[in-house]
């Protein structure tokens, strides 16, 4: 099987700052606290509760959750920049918790203009930290997204912060994140069926407000996935001995499921189609399950297509055919 792509590696000198701090705090309390988190990233409550509030929390979000989320991020930003192929000059991330996603951003975009919101006083220290072990010259605000944003940005990035929202909260949430983004829009969430269906609501919302979708969709047409289906990508994370540890796990990565949205305000180039499910590769052939401007469509790609090399090599998340520029 082949493996799922991320567009950076956890940077080293985050994981070795987030093993520093692990060693000197209580393992029993981080165990517990990793395992709180789970279980809240699983139940998809978005009751607009606190979430990671107490700084053992924020400790155990970056070993736990950190490196899964920098994998989505950056895999979702790589996506929608290729399509939006414009400059970006500063980047706002709200709901920043501890960087994964400003980290992810300020590297994909080579820019050091970067700010981050973010409510939780514990998240937002730790978050100023491994920005700075990372290099990445952060501006951090501890601020309420539901309060209003009056910041703009070229890139305005919100990753899984609105499945935090309660449903009320979430559409003005949105209109801030739409105010804010002089250029581009990307908001990551996990990828399960329920947060597709909101994703699906977002696009929606996004759209009636003049925004232009870059990625993942080829089309602003509706949606044509069928009931029950839903769009979602991987991104692979690699375990560290402490991420082993707190998750009792064995296998040394895991697989981040999320969806994304990105949107512009002017012009982009979406993809021609893009590839939803891991492409099946047998002997001479290899079957993509696309979505395409007129709908979904599965293609076989055989050795006489000049795209046979690029489909071996393709993932889901992938455009197809690739673009040359
Ligand atoms: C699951 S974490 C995601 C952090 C980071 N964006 C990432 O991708 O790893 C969600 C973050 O959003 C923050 N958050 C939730 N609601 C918020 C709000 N109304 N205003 C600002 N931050 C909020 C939480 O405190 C938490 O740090």
């Amino acid at each position: 099987m082949k493996e799922s792509g991320t567009a950076l590696e956890f940077p080293e000198e985050i994981r070795n700052r987030i093993n520093e701090l692990a060693e000197n705090a209580d393992l029993k309390s981080l165990k517990e606290s990793a395992a709180r988190l789970s279980e809240n990233y699983r139940a998809e409550s978005s009751d607009g509760k606190r979430g990671a509030a107490n700084e053992i929390d924020a400790l155990a979000y970056s070993a736990v959750r950190m490196p899964a989320t920098f994998a989505a991020v950056s895999k979702a930003l790589e996506l929608s920049l290729t399509c939006f192929g414009g400059e970006i000059n500063s980047i706002l991330d709200v709901g920043a918790g501890t960087g994964a996603g400003i980290v992810a951003a300020a590297r994909l975009c080579d820019c050091k203009n970067v700010t981050c919101i973010e409510r939780e006083i514990n998240m937002l220290e730790l978050g100023k930290n491994i920005c700075k072990c990372a290099g990445v010259p952060a501006a951090w605000e501890q601020r309420d997204l539901t309060d209003g944003l009056t910041d703009k940005a070229d890139l305005t990035l919100c990753s899984y912060c609105l499945n935090e929202l309660s449903e009320k909260q979430r559409e003005s949430a949105l209109s801030e994140l739409v105010n804010s983004a002089k250029k581009l829009l990307v908001i990551v969430e996990p990828g399960t069926p329920f947060s597709f269906e909101r994703m699906k609501q977002t696009r929606q919302f996004l759209l009636n407000n003049g925004l232009k979708i870059t990625a993942p969709c080829p089309s602003e047409n509706a949606c044509p996935l069928p009931e029950g289906d839903w769009c979602h990508f991987t991104a692979r994370a690699q375990r560290t001995k402490l991420h082993k540890l707190l998750k009792n796990a064995d296998v040394p990565y895991e697989d981040e499921k999320f969806c994304f949205i990105a949107a512009v305000r002017k012009d982009c180039e979406p993809c021609q189609a893009r590839i939803l499910r891991r492409p099946i590769i047998e002997s001479g052939r290899i079957t993509l399950s696309l979505c395409g401007e007129n709908g979904l469509k599965t293609e076989l790609v055989t050795k006489k297509s000049p795209f046979y090399k690029a489909a071996r090599k393709s993932d889901s998340g992938d455009e197809f055919p690739p673009r040359t520029r």
